[in-house]
């Protein structure tokens, strides 16, 4: 679904990601993985177009997304969530999925003005947007309530509505599972996993082994800007390169690297 070749990108003498190649296949749940500063959520962000690369390419569904605009790429069907989802917690729960619909669909406050003649049609079409993705992250009956009035699980509830209210084909999670305890991070599971059998592919980039292991099909490691691994759970466990970016004195090392080895095989979904 999305094929990424040589995908690099510098700030400075910084080279956040590196000569990049890699696939995130349709229907699948694909984690991206490292330590901290690996450059994975600037691999997200390149996807998104919310960054140009300096070297390499983009396709999407056969498509050279490379040098789309952040509206053209969601346009195209792919939508994200960031690290950390700002939600307007004194609004409805419905207002926030419309704002993420239209801050996704839209130019820019330009596009925005020039369009006035059509914001009636804009509006029923946000609204309609954000109501099918409040359904399909079990929002709906609390459509009007103030955001700021669910649980920190609905709220992520919520991040997540306002990535699927432009309806996409491939959906980007950065890190879903900060701040949930263990109960949430199930919960968060099962949608993600009812999400996919509904069709829509899913990346992610997540902190959480017990979620990577037992959630992803597939596994991409990072370590600092470069792929260092691509496999199921169980291959990219094992994998000497992997322990050793772990465990080798980095930033998460120990941490993360026990629970890698720790864990087993990804449980294959059903
Ligand atoms: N806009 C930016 N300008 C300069 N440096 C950046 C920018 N975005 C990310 N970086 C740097 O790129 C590296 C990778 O960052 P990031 O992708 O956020 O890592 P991760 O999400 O894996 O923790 C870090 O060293 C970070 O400081
Ligand atoms: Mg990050």
């Amino acid at each position: 679904m999305l094929e990424v070749q040589d995908l690099g990108i510098r700030f400075g003498g910084l080279h956040a990601v590196r000569d990049v190649t890699a696939t995130i296949p349709a229907g699948h749940i694909t984690a991206i993985i490292g330590p901290n500063g690996a450059g994975k959520s600037t691999f997200f962000n390149l996807i998104s177009g919310f960054y140009k690369p300096t070297s390499g390419r983009i396709r999407f569904q056969g498509e050279d997304i490379t040098r789309l605009r952040t509206h053209e790429v969601v346009s195209r069907g792919i939508a994200r969530t960031f690290q950390t989802t700002t939600i307007y917690k004194e609004l409805s729960v419905l207002d926030n999925a419309m704002i993420g619909h239209r801050v996704r669909t839209r130019a820019g406050l330009l596009d925005a003005l020039l369009r006035t003649g059509r914001e009636r049609r804009d509006e029923e079409e946000s609204r309609a947007g954000a109501l099918r993705a409040l359904e399909r992250v079990g929002l709906a009956a609390q459509a009007g309530r103030p955001a700021g009035a669910l649980t920190q699980e609905g709220q992520k509830r919520v991040g997540i509505a306002m990535a699927l209210s432009s309806d996409p084909k491939l959906l980007l999670l950065d890190e879903p599972a900060a701040g949930m305890n263990p109960e949430e991070t199930v919960n968060l599971m099962a949608l993600i996993r009812e999400l996919v059998s509904g069709g829509l592919t899913v990346a992610l980039v997540e902190h959480k082994m017990s979620l990577v292991m037992g959630l992803a099909d597939g596994i991409v490691v990072l370590h600092h800007g470069q792929k260092i691994a691509q496999g199921t759970p169980g291959e990219v466990s094992r994998d000497p390169a992997v322990i050793e970016a772990y465990l080798g004195g980095h930033a998460h090392g120990g941490q993360m690297g026990q629970t890698i080895t720790a864990t087993t095989t990804g449980a294959p979904r059903a």
